[in-house]
């Protein structure tokens, strides 16, 4: 991969690390390298993004190269605050307003018509653009030193989940390198800011219609959603919203959904016994006991420790070369929905 001339020559030095892609935990690295239109994976709250200048079409494709991704599936654009969120949006409800006032920065993407700040390579084409201000504080002082290079308040880092397309989101830097880090550059920047703490990827509400639509559920909930905005949520929206396939977040390992009464009495689904050289995972609640000859992958003694450890269980999984990963999904209140959401589309595969 040609190289471009760097804006700092500590920079250039510093991001070769013999032709592998660069580690480090100084955000000011992944500012440069973003604004000299590298990629830099970056880490926030929800999970780790593969972040590129979302005005740089040159380096927004190269995120959906090393992604695999489909060029029409939309990325979100990470912004520093609500004032720069809104110079990329075309028009802004007040229930959108009154979201972003209560929930960021954190776990929330706002889809909301584009200005002409969104382009079509970002966008994938529609007229929509979803928006995000994280809280995690590297990241956010990644976003304010590339604010600074750039002499741009409102510049944006378009970020997917940093994982090959229809696998498992990475909450560590060390997830990052193991799936992505060959698919990068010598310039290209891995930063570790430690693992996220929330876990799943941010809920996104489609802020295009009349009332809130839900398009994919994270920590901020349904009930957070009405908190904030005192409406009724729609329940369908006409906004596409490519990446909640029913099949998302799949490791190798096939994932088969039981309740916690089948795992206690030891009735594994009917299809586990007939498959005799299965290895076995199981994830669920600590409450769920583990039946013999199954290998317990993670046991979160509340639902946020459950969402906070669900894709390194999943990536546990393959690294054990389980065949199968039994799961109990837990009660379905707060960030329950959005890991009950994953653990469906993890087993849809
Ligand atoms: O927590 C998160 O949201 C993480 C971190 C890195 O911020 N990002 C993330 O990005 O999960 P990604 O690309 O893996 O998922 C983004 C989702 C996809 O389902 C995509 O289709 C949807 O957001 N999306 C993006 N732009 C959209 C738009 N304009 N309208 C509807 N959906 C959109
Ligand atoms: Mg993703």
């Amino acid at each position: 991969m040609p190289s471009r001339v760097t804006g700092a020559a500590w920079l250039d030095s510093a991001a070769r690390n013999n032709g592998v892609v660069h580690l480090t935990d100084d955000p000011r690295l992944a500012a440069q390298a973003l604004a000299d239109g590298h990629l830099a994976a970056v880490p926030t709250e929800t999970v780790y993004g593969l972040g590129a200048r979302a005005d740089d079409p040159h380096a927004v494709a190269r995120v959906y190269a090393a992604k695999g991704r489909p060029a029409d599936h939309p990325l979100i654009v990470h912004v520093r605050d609500a004032d720069a969120a809104w110079q990329w949006a075309a028009a802004v409800p007040a229930f959108a307003r009154d979201l972003a006032a209560r929930h960021w920065p954190g776990p929330l993407t706002l889809v909301l018509e584009r200005s002409t700040r969104a382009g079509d390579f970002v966008t994938g084409g529609q007229d929509t653009v979803a928006l995000r201000v994280p809280s995690h504080p590297v990241f956010r002082a990644v976003l304010d030193e590339l604010a600074a290079i750039t002499d741009d308040p409102a510049v944006g880092v378009a970020a997917p989940s940093a994982n090959r397309f229809g696998r498992v989101s990475p909450t560590t830097a060390q997830h990052v390198e193991a799936e992505l880090g060959a698919l990068l550059a010598s310039v290209d920047v891995i930063l570790d800011g430690g693992g996220s703490d929330v876990g799943v990827e941010s809920t996104i509400v489609d802020c295009t219609g009349p009332t809130p639509v839900i398009l994919r559920p994270g920590r901020v909930s349904h009930d957070d959603v009405v908190a904030a905005t005192g409406l009724v949520l729609g329940d369908h929206s006409p906004v596409r919203a490519p990446g909640t396939l029913a099949s998302h977040y799949a490791p190798h390992a096939r994932v088969v959904i039981i309740d916690a009464d089948d795992a206690s009495r030891n009735h594994i689904d009917p299809d586990a016994t007939t498959d005799t050289d299965a290895r076995t995972g199981l994830l669920a609640l600590e409450h769920v006991p583990t039946p013999p000859g199954i290998v317990r992958l993670a046991a979160p003694a509340t639902v946020d420790d459950y969402a906070r450890v669900l894709y390194a269980a999943l990536r546990e999984a393959d690294a054990l070369q389980l065949t199968r990963v039994l799961v109990v999904a837990p009660p379905p209140d707060g960030i329950g929905a959005a890991v009950a959401d994953r653990l469906r589309r993890a087993a849809a595969s």
